[in-house]
C-alpha cells in the first residue's frame, strides 16, 4: 500500500470563519496581492497531494453545479477534476439544450435550481455580467468561469500561480500580451492581477483588436508601465512572458474582418529566436494556429504545464469557497 503523507502541516480542515468561506469568484478585483500568496500556497499543497495521494477526501459529500452555455474542454473538465480530487461530485450541465435553459428558463431560475441541490456554482455564460447577476441571485457560491468578453479570473489566477511556479515571482518581470486583446477575457483579467505586481506590459495586437483604452486607464492609474505594439519584434526580446492569445472567431460579426486579422502573428522556432533562453510561452488555449506545434517541445512551451496548473488553483479555490482551506 503506498504510504499516507504526513499532511498536519497543510492549511487544509475546517475553516469557517476564513475569509473566503461561502464567496463568490466574480472579478480578479476582488484580490489583494496577499489573497494571492495565499492562493498560490494552498495551489503548491494541492499538487503536493495530488502527486502524493491522487484523490483525498476534502471535499467529501460537497457537490458542484458546473453550468456552461458556451462551450469550454479546460475550465469545465479542470472544476470538474478539482471537485473528484477532493471526493467531491459534479452536476455537470455542459450542453444547456438538453436542460430546461431550451424550454425558455431563465439564467437566475436555472441559478435558483441548481443551488437546491449543489453547494457551489461555477458558471459560463456569453453575456458580460452574467456571473454578476447569478451570483446576486444565489445564495450558495458562484464562481465566473467566464461571462462574455468581460472576465476569466479563475484562468487569471492559473495563469499567475503558472507565472510563479515557472519563474519563481511575479515582481520585476515584463509580460507581453499579444493577439486578440478586444475581446480576450483571459487578458483582460489577466493584465487586472498583473497590476497588483511590479510589471512591465506590453499590447501586441492588430490595430481593431487592440487592448480597451479603458483598461489601459485603468491600469495606468495604478502606475504600471504599458507599451502598445502593432508587432512583435520590438517588444519579443525583452519579454519574459509571452502571452499569446486565439483570434475569437465567435466575437466578430462580420467574417472578412476576422479573416483579414486571423493570421497576424504565428509564434514558431525561428521567431522564438529573437526571444530570451529564460522566459516562458502561455496560452489559455485553445489555439488554432497562432502557436506553431514545431515549438511545442521548446522548454520555453509552458502552456501544457499551465493547464495542470489550473487543476490546482480550481481545487484550491473549491476548498476556499466551501471552507475547508
Ligand atoms: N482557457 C479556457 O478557458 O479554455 P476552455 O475554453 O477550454 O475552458
Amino acid at each position: 500500500m503506498p504510504t499516507q503523507p504526513n499532511n498536519s502541516h497543510l492549511p487544509f480542515g475546517d475553516h469557517k470563519n476564513a475569509p473566503w468561506y461561502g464567496k463568490d469568484i466574480i472579478s480578479v478585483k476582488q484580490f489583494s496581492r496577499e489573497d494571492l500568496e495565499y492562493i498560490f500556497a494552498v495551489a503548491h499543497e494541492m499538487h503536493v497531494m495530488v502527486d502524493h495521494v491522487g484523490t483525498f477526501d476534502l471535499l467529501k459529500g460537497k457537490i458542484l453545479a458546473s453550468l456552461f452555455y458556451e462551450p469550454s474542454t479546460r475550465t469545465s473538465s479542470s472544476f470538474t477534476a478539482a471537485m473528484e480530487r477532493l471526493g467531491g461530485s459534479v452536476i455537470p450541465i455542459n450542453e444547456v439544450k438538453y436542460s430546461s435553459v431550451s424550454k425558455g428558463e431563465s439564467l437566475l431560475d436555472t441559478v435558483r435550481t441548481l443551488e437546491c441541490y449543489a453547494d457551489v456554482i461555477v458558471i459560463r455564460h456569453p453575456e458580460v455580467g452574467s456571473a454578476a447577476q447569478a451570483a446576486k441571485a444565489a445564495r450558495k457560491p458562484v464562481i465566473n468561469a467566464g461571462d462574455g468578453i468581460g472576465e476569466h479570473p479563475t484562468q487569471a489566477l492559473l495563469d499567475a500561480f503558472t507565472i510563479k511556479e515557472e519563474l519563481g515571482h511575479l515582481d520585476g518581470l515584463t509580460v507581453t500580451l499579444l493577439g486578440d486583446l478586444k475581446h480576450g477575457r483571459t487578458v483582460h483579467s489577466l493584465a487586472r492581477l498583473l497590476s497588483l505586481y511590479k510589471v512591465k506590459l506590453n499590447y501586441v495586437a492588430p490595430e481593431i483588436l487592440r487592448m480597451p483604452a479603458e483598461l489601459i486607464d485603468e491600469l495606468k492609474a495604478k502606475g504600471v508601465e504599458q507599451t502598445e505594439y502593432t508587432t512583435l519584434d520590438q517588444a519579443l526580446p525583452q519579454t519574459d512572458v509571452l502571452y499569446v492569445t486565439r483570434v475569437q472567431k465567435e466575437r466578430f460579426t462580420d467574417e472578412a474582418v476576422y479573416e483579414s486579422v486571423k493570421g497576424a502573428y504565428v509564434i514558431d522556432p525561428k521567431v522564438m529566436k529573437a526571444a530570451r533562453e529564460r522566459m516562458i510561452v502561455m496560452h489559455p488555449l485553445p489555439r488554432v494556429g497562432e502557436i506553431s506545434p514545431e515549438f511545442d517541445d521548446d522548454p520555453r512551451a509552458a502552456y501544457f504545464r499551465q493547464m495542470e496548473y489550473g487543476l490546482y488553483v480550481r481545487m484550491a479555490l473549491l476548498a476556499m469557497v466551501l471552507g475547508k482551506a
